[in-house]
């Protein structure tokens, strides 16, 4: 096997003093706290092996990355029944954009964009009861980890903020695509955004996804075909309008946030987790794309 460690320790060597670091969210206030020097690299490999270098070990809001946690638990509830209300192509839009949403009759677009993970956190109000803790029981479950948790300054800054995505939220509800009440929605979507992991927890987490559904205590959460899915999902809207250039650059299926974290993988073989907090103006992290370009291209480590 290729020396990952040295691998990574490069990388990290060759971007930790970038002079451009791309700019810290802001429109979310709790995130505009964050020091974009911070930057980590996890890789949970499919034989037991880890690695690690930099802030792999601090929590950090994983935000969106967390929409393919709720995708995953929502296909284990409803399998192909999602579909009815949300589709599977790529926006070619940012991840908070509502045009299309009118457009096309409350559908969102795919899951990862605001608009189709908040008609997912709906199904997830439907079929859970105490819906924000049971779905940290399934986060913990998967990471095989109890100490993971939702920051709730986090959440309670992007509710007082979150007009764009409350508009998403009637709008879904004007067109019939949204079954309980906005508030209660909205409130476990900002909770779901705002849960805090490590580069390490996320890796392990996604590692789910990279083997065919079973998690690291080989428990089976989903199906090999829905975990198939969901990385496609993930190769095409992950990255929302810059999916195209992250498929063209790192060649993973991978999710971003905007707290900095992108998790990628590749199944069967590896999960890599980067968190850097300073974003290009799509909203991804900047170094973390950096980051993973250069992994796949000197690894050779890619689907492609
Ligand atoms: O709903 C929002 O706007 C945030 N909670 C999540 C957005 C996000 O992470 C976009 N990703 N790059």
């Amino acid at each position: 096997m290729q020396d990952f460690n040295t691998i990574i320790n490069n990388i990290h060597n060759n971007l930790k003093d970038n002079v451009v670091k791309g700019v810290v969210a802001s429109y979310i206030p709790e995130l505009s706290k964050q020091d974009v020097n911070q930057f980590g690299i996890f890789i949970q490999h499919m034989n037991g092996e880890n690695f690690s270098v930099g802030d792999a070990e601090v929590p950090f809001s994983i935000q969106s990355i967390s929409k393919v946690l709720s995708l995953s638990k929502a296909i284990a509830f409803e399998n192909n029944d999602i579909w009815k209300r949300v589709d599977v192509e790529p926006s070619g839009n940012p991840f908070n954009h509502l045009s299309l949403l009118e457009l096309e009759n409350g559908i969102p677009r795919n899951p990862l964009i605001n608009a189709g993970a908040i008609v997912i956190a709906d199904i997830l109000c439907s079929q859970f009861k105490n819906p924000k803790q049971e779905f940290l029981q399934y986060v913990r479950a998967i990471a095989n980890d109890q100490s993971i948790d939702y920051n709730l300054k986090v959440a309670a800054s992007e509710k007082e903020t979150g007009f764009n995505n409350l508009a998403a939220a009637n709008l879904l509800k004007s067109f019939g695509n949204l079954n309980n009440d906005v508030d209660v929605v909205m409130d476990f979507y900002f909770h779901q955004c705002a849960l805090e992991m490590t580069c390490s927890q996320v890796a392990k987490a996604f590692y789910v996804f990279a083997n065919k559904g079973r998690c690291v205590n080989n428990k089976q959460h989903i199906s090999s075909s829905q975990a198939k899915r969901i990385n496609a999902i993930m190769l095409t809207c992950g990255f929302y309008d810059e999916s195209g250039e992250f498929a063209f650059e790192v060649g993973l299926p991978g999710k971003s946030g905007v707290g900095g974290g992108i998790v990628a993988l590749l199944p069967n073989q590896y999960v890599i987790t980067t968190w850097a907090p300073g974003l290009n103006a799509k909203g991804n992290s900047l170094i973390g794309m950096q980051a993973l370009e250069q992994f796949t291209t000197q690894t050779n480590l890619s689907i492609f």
